[in-house]
């Protein structure tokens, strides 16, 4: 493998163990895959960060031990969801035991010096990455937002590697690092929308799961959107795209920035590889997330990932004084930028006093649930809908906004299409 004099600098410790030991993991990892450069990198954003339910320990060791040795994050980093939220962890029941090993893993990356963003949609504030910029991110969907709709390049790093890239600054140079591994290697076209639409955010949440699982990890086109697609409606296909089909990059001809038209980002093979889509595959997709074995809700989770000004504000005009019905959960999951805007627009007083609780900080999948009792679930996402039955062991129903509210003020999931 070829490094540069600093990089070898690095390893033979001259700028301390922690960044020797995190490129020694990083090259030997590189050797391994046969790549034989490290690239520098500008930006990097954390996901082993959450103290959860899962590998808790395993991250907080890792941290700690980086720490320990006097790691320090060379480009701005940005971090994941944790295991709470920091400030209101007592309303959502989170044991204090588990609270404090969450206060232990945020001390550990505070003292990297990363930026405490504490959410899996860095893109919405603080550092957002630039079209070209090689950074190192883990979370699937920042991965594919960041290099579909923003343009930076990044392959879908995973615990620890990720870490490792952010303390010192560097990252081998493979897989979507490269600009030939980004060109589409099929394509889909999208043909009449019906029965949904194309101003319906739920249409990409479904549209993204049906082109992931059709994909396996290969980089898709997408033909015959309308132009002027909603950050929230690119954000939630990145999601499901990702979540079924661990897909790092799209391309939306018209709306992502590599691909101004079919022929300069798909090659005559990827071309030739062609998915004809309709409304009525959609409908299939939405089946296939909907378990239709209980029509109770007893939680309705909105912000996976996390939510947006814009989200929220829908979920006010919607429930228009209407109230969360007893027996039931109404939670949205942000982060604390958008918190913050919608602390001064008066949107989350009026959440609260209608019964909806907001969460900054943290993700439902790392929190102990045992102290609430739920069973049944409605969300707008296809992530949440993809992993939380086998992970929360929960019964889940995907509907968009609407239904959501629908289902918080009733109790009951019914079917609008
Ligand atoms: Fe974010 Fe957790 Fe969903 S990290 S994307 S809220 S699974």
């Amino acid at each position: 493998m070829k490094l540069s004099n600093y990089e070898k600098d690095i390893l033979a410790g001259k700028y301390g163990p922690a960044k020797g030991l995190c490129l020694k993991i990083e090259v030997e990892l590189a050797e391994a895959y046969g790549v034989d450069r490290l690239v520098p990198i500008s930006g990097a954003h954390i996901d082993a960060n959450s103290y959860g339910r899962v590998s808790g320990e395993a991250k907080l060791d890792f941290a700690r031990r980086v720490v320990g040795e006097g790691g320090k994050v060379s480009v701005p980093t940005t971090l994941n969801p944790g295991g709470r939220d920091i400030t209101r962890w007592r309303e959502f029941r989170i044991p204090e035991g588990f609270v404090h090993k969450c206060e232990m893993m945020e001390e550990a990356y505070m003292e990297m010096g990363a930026i405490p963003t504490w959410t899996c949609t860095p893109y919405t504030y603080g550092t957002v990455p630039c079209r070209g910029e090689q950074i190192a991110y883990a979370e699937s969907n920042a991965i594919a937002f960041a290099n579909s709709v923003l343009g930076a390049k990044t392959p879908r790093y995973g615990d620890f590697l990720e870490v490792c890239a952010a303390i010192t600054g560097r990252a081998p140079y493979f897989d979507l690092h490269k600009d030939e591994n980004r060109l589409a290697d099929l394509w889909f076209q999208v043909e009449d929308p019906k029965p949904f639409s194309y101003s319906d955010d739920l249409f990409y949440s479904l549209l993204g799961y049906y082109v992931g699982s059709a994909s396996g990890g290969q980089v898709p086109v997408i033909t015959g959107l309308p132009t002027g697609i909603n950050r929230d409606a690119l954000k939630n296909f990145g999601a499901a795209v990702a979540s079924s089909g661990g897909v790092g990059l799209f391309h939306i001809v018209g709306v992502t920035p590599e691909a101004p038209d079919l022929e300069s980002i798909a090659s005559e093979e990827g071309r030739s590889r062609r998915t004809d889509v309709s409304g009525r595959d959609l409908l299939d997709v939405r089946g296939e997330l909907n378990d239709t074995s209980t029509d109770g809700v007893d939680l309705v989770l909105l912000g996976c990932p996390h939510a947006s000004v814009r989200e929220c504000q829908l979920v006010v005009d919607v429930l228009s004084g209407r109230t969360v019905a007893d027996g039931v959960e109404f939670w949205i999951q942000t982060n604390r930028g958008v918190y913050s805007w919608l602390e001064g627009m008066g949107i989350s007083r009026r959440l609260r006093k209608e019964g909806v609780r907001v969460s900054t900080d943290s993700c439902l999948f790392n929190w102990p649930l045992d102290n609430w009792n739920f069973s049944s679930a409605v969300t707008n996402s296809a992530k949440f809908a993809h992993y939380a039955p086998n992970e929360l062991n929960l019964t889940t129903s995907i509907r968009d906004i609407n239904g959501c509210v629908s289902a918080a003020v009733t109790g009951g999931v019914y079917d609008e299409l």
